[in-house]
């Protein structure tokens, strides 16, 4: 057997993406240092409606917080997922949650947008006093000024990174949301939608 390296044009394509990965993996060797930031961009460009993830903390504190990453995953079952970030303080409440509910933000409610983004010290906690809300079954606050929200309760926790993917089974839509226009976030900047283009 040759202990020869083989240059990487001469392995086979399955070998050379191979490589590719190992340097991937070595950020000493990394010949994209900056893929992160350039991710980070990227994904910046993406629009995306904006929501409130709201939950009670272990002691019984309504919580909530402001997210972009968040889908539908399936109809039968109804479940939805959330990205959080894994030391972000919402993140373990999650874990032992009875449940959460996803408020769809209105562009009206740009202050709320801003106030569940806010960074937390240890010991703050949330006053959501500020805005309409109801409370669904498993306690959690929803902003019914909003266009809409899912009440879910907990299905999976998957590990993905340095955010977990919370992915939650829809138990209830909350009616009488009165919301109107909904609130894109999109180019670091928040914006009502304009004329429809189709
Ligand atoms: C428009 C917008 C969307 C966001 N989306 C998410 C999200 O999907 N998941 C998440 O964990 N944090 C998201 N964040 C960040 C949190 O809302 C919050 O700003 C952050 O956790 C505060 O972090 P810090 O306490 O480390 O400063 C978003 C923030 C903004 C402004």
């Amino acid at each position: 057997m040759s202990t020869h390296p083989v240059p990487d044009d001469e392995r086979p394509a399955r070998s050379r993406l191979h490589a590719v990965a190992m340097r991937g993996d070595d950020p000493g060797n990394d010949p994209r240092p900056d893929v992160e930031r350039e991710f980070r961009n990227a994904m910046a460009r993406l629009a995306a409606g904006v929501g409130v993830l709201s939950t009670l903390d272990p002691i019984g504190r309504a919580c909530g917080l402001t997210v972009t990453a968040v889908s539908s995953v399936s109809l039968e079952p109804p479940l939805v997922l959330v990205c959080v970030k894994k030391d972000g303080f919402i993140h373990d409440a999650l874990f032992v949650a009875d449940g959460w509910s996803i408020t769809f933000l209105a562009a009206d409610q740009l202050d709320a947008a801003h106030y569940f983004a806010r960074h937390r010290y240890p010991g703050d906690r949330d006053d959501f006093s500020p805005w309409r809300t109801s409370r669904a079954d498993s306690g959690e606050l929803i902003l019914t000024g909003g266009m809409a929200a899912v009440t879910c309760v907990p299905h999976e926790m998957v590990d993905a990174g340095d955010h977990s993917v919370a992915i939650g089974r829809v138990v209830h839509i909350p009616e009488h949301m009165t919301g109107e226009t909904p609130l894109i976030h999109g180019d670091r900047a928040y914006f009502a939608p304009g004329t429809p283009l189709a």
